[in-house]
């Protein structure tokens, strides 16, 4: 019979050692940099609620893009900060919008950056919702077309993925078909199968302007407490061809991005979110914790829960104490 092996700190002795047994890594190649690009802007604006992260206008696209390269983050996902507001949002398709300006003015500074798009009109819509409001409730189905033509549009603006992050059900179908369509079979979907209705959010709000002006989003963001509902949704994104599932926040919902790894084969992301970022950065500037380990051991935690990229305001950071 083997003996219980109970000197576990043996292999804790020295630093080499403990790489040599290292079960999760962290890479800049895995990781996702969020950035806002704010129509007409001259300059960079610093959003308050986000510290370090800013507003980026269109001309700064390139020197950001350089910056990437240098510190090896290869993927960005775009939030377009539009200058004015509708209510059924029809600019945010619009080809010469902001985000499929950001798009090209990215793609054009370095090609092979893997431009990923938010796909959603809660930036865009007077109202702060993320669909068409009718009888003051978000319409599904009259949601769809207008998602699918953002898609068509930043994919022909040079998006590598979309990622419909508005929550309506069938908006993967609808946006692969349109996408299809219209030709742009090699653009991938990465969907915001898991997004729950957060308080971590808000912070982002600010960023982008997008606080909802009556009501909530838990008519079409999942509930908290429920798991399994989580599995459906990403079951769901899956039939409807989704290439890449998304757990969205992160931490606060790490068993959800452990189940979805173990049930289903397709990549996982996950999405470390504005508050969980702001959180961080708080208590750092507070001096209350250390920045740069607790950044890197909520970043480790969601590759050991099982996601294989990581959606990160921290990314850059990151990526420079990795090297
Ligand atoms: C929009 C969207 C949201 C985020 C990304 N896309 C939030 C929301 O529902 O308001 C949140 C990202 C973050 O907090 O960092 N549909």
């Amino acid at each position: 019979m083997l003996k219980t092996q109970d000197r576990l700190r043996r292999l804790r002795r020295t630093s080499a050692i403990r790489d040599l047994v290292q079960e999760t890594r962290l890479n800049a190649a895995d990781f996702i940099y969020p950035i806002f690009v704010g129509e007409g802007l001259t300059e960079r604006q610093p959003i308050n609620a986000l510290p370090g992260q800013v507003r980026l206008p269109l001309s700064a696209l390139a020197r950001e893009a350089d910056e990437l390269g240098e510190l090896g983050v290869r993927a960005v996902l775009v939030f377009g900060v539009p200058d004015h507001k509708e209510e059924a949002a029809g600019h945010a398709a619009d080809s010469h919008g902001i985000t499929q300006e950001a798009v090209r003015a990215l793609k054009a500074a370095n090609p092979d950056l893997v431009v990923i798009t938010d796909v959603c009109v809660c930036g865009h819509t007077t109202h702060g919702h993320c669909g068409i409001v009718r009888d003051g409730e978000v319409d599904n189905d009259a949601t769809l077309p207008l998602l699918s033509s953002i898609a068509v549009s930043h994919a022909e603006a040079g998006a590598d993925i979309v990622a419909p992050s508005a929550m309506m059900d069938r908006q993967v179908a609808a946006i692969r078909a349109r996408l299809d369509d219209g030709g742009y079979t090699g653009t991938s979907i990465l969907a915001y199968s898991a997004k729950y209705a957060s308080a971590f959010y808000g912070p982002f709000r600010e960023a982008l302007d997008s606080k909802p002006q009556f009501g909530d989003r838990r008519a079409y963001q999942m509930p908290s407490p429920n798991a399994r509902e989580a599995l459906r949704e990403a079951e769901a994104d899956i039939a409807q061809e989704a290439d890449i599932v998304m757990v969205k926040p992160g931490l606060p919902y790490l068993d959800i991005v452990h189940r979805i790894r173990e049930r289903f084969d397709v990549p996982l992301a996950v999405y470390q979110v504005s508050g969980e970022y702001a959180m961080i950065k708080a208590a750092a500037q507070a001096g209350w914790l250390d920045e740069k380990t607790a950044a890197l051991e909520s970043l480790i935690a969601f590759r050991r829960a099982g996601a294989d990229l990581v959606i990160t305001y921290f990314a850059k950071e990151a990526a420079a104490w990795l090297r």
